[in-house]
């Protein structure tokens, strides 16, 4: 597909989208978040991918925030009407229905951030630097920050983020609860690949039905919640994986999943 501001490789069930416009710190201006939307909706649709990965161009950053250049001419509603298309962009990375890991390979910064934290599973060099500084721009996170934020560390300390606009390094990152490991910089991708393999060996209906509990049930009622997951536990029992899953746990043996 001729992309010019990412870029999409599949190899072996897994697609890795690259944010590629290293030399602006992979900012993501219009174009690229037009080309991220087709990007999700082609691995969403593509029954052969079954992990995705998503990535910075070079060695500095993962993404810088959103294009500031071309926040200079945007009006009140073109700037809405901007947030509206990342936000929804990153809500069906949110919810696409294979798992998602990222794989922080230096700054996270603004809407970079806020794409990290749409991600299933979070990998990073120990030289990312993660933050909302959006405050120092006078103006306020717009894809999600305040709230994805808020939910994954915590009031307090997403507040002191996002008023401070400091960036913190991946040990505080990894502290604060936003990441899921921290590697040296020449480890990031092998681990990466390692996890995304692990994760493409399971059953596809099964990887499914647990984002989807954990998704759904995350916002609302505890009751409503497990019943929501016990649903989809039902559901994971009409599936030719689940027989594959328990017959080969009792004959010992390693598990042959068919995504089905
Ligand atoms: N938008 C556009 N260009 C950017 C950019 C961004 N978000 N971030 C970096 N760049 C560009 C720089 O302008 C520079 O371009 P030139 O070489 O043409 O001058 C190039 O990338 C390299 O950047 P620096 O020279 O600044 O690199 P550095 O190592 O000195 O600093 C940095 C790195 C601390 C990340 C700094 O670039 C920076 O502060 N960037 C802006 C981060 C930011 O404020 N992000 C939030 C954006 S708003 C947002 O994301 C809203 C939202 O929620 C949707």
């Amino acid at each position: 597909m001729g992309f010019q501001t990412i870029e999409l490789q599949t190899e072996g069930g897994i697609a890795t989208i690259i944010l590629n416009r290293p030399k602006a710190l992979n900012a993501l201006n219009l174009a690229m978040v037009a080309e991220l939307e087709q990007a999700v909706h082609t691995v969403r649709d593509d029954p052969s991918v079954r992990v995705v990965v998503i990535t910075g161009a070079g060695d500095k950053a993962f993404a810088a925030g959103a294009d500031i250049t071309e926040f200079k001419t945007m009006s009140p509603v073109d700037a809405w009407m901007f947030t509206q298309r990342v936000q929804r962009v990153y809500l069906e990375i949110e919810r696409l229905p294979k798992p998602v890991i990222a794989a922080v390979n230096g700054f996270a910064l603004g809407g970079g951030c806020e794409l990290m934290m749409t991600c299933d599973i979070v990998y990073a060099s120990d030289r990312a630097k993660i933050g909302q500084p959006e405050i120092n721009l006078g103006m306020i996170p717009g894809a999600g920050g305040t709230q994805r934020l808020s939910r994954l560390i915590g009031k307090q300390r997403a507040k002191e983020l996002v008023l401070t606009g400091e960036m913190v390094g991946a040990q505080e990152a990894w502290n604060l609860g936003l990441l899921n490991k921290v590697f040296p910089p020449d480890q990031l991708m092998p681990e990466v690949k390692k996890l995304a393999e692990k994760l493409a060996a399971k059953g596809a209906v099964a990887l499914k039905a647990a984002k989807e509990a954990v998704e759904e049930g995350y916002d609302i009622e505890l009751g409503s919640a497990i019943a929501n997951e016990g649903k989809l536990f039902g559901l994971c029992f009409g599936t030719e994986d689940k027989v594959e899953g328990v017959n080969a746990f009792l004959e010992k043996r390693p598990p042959q999943f068919k995504g089905k």
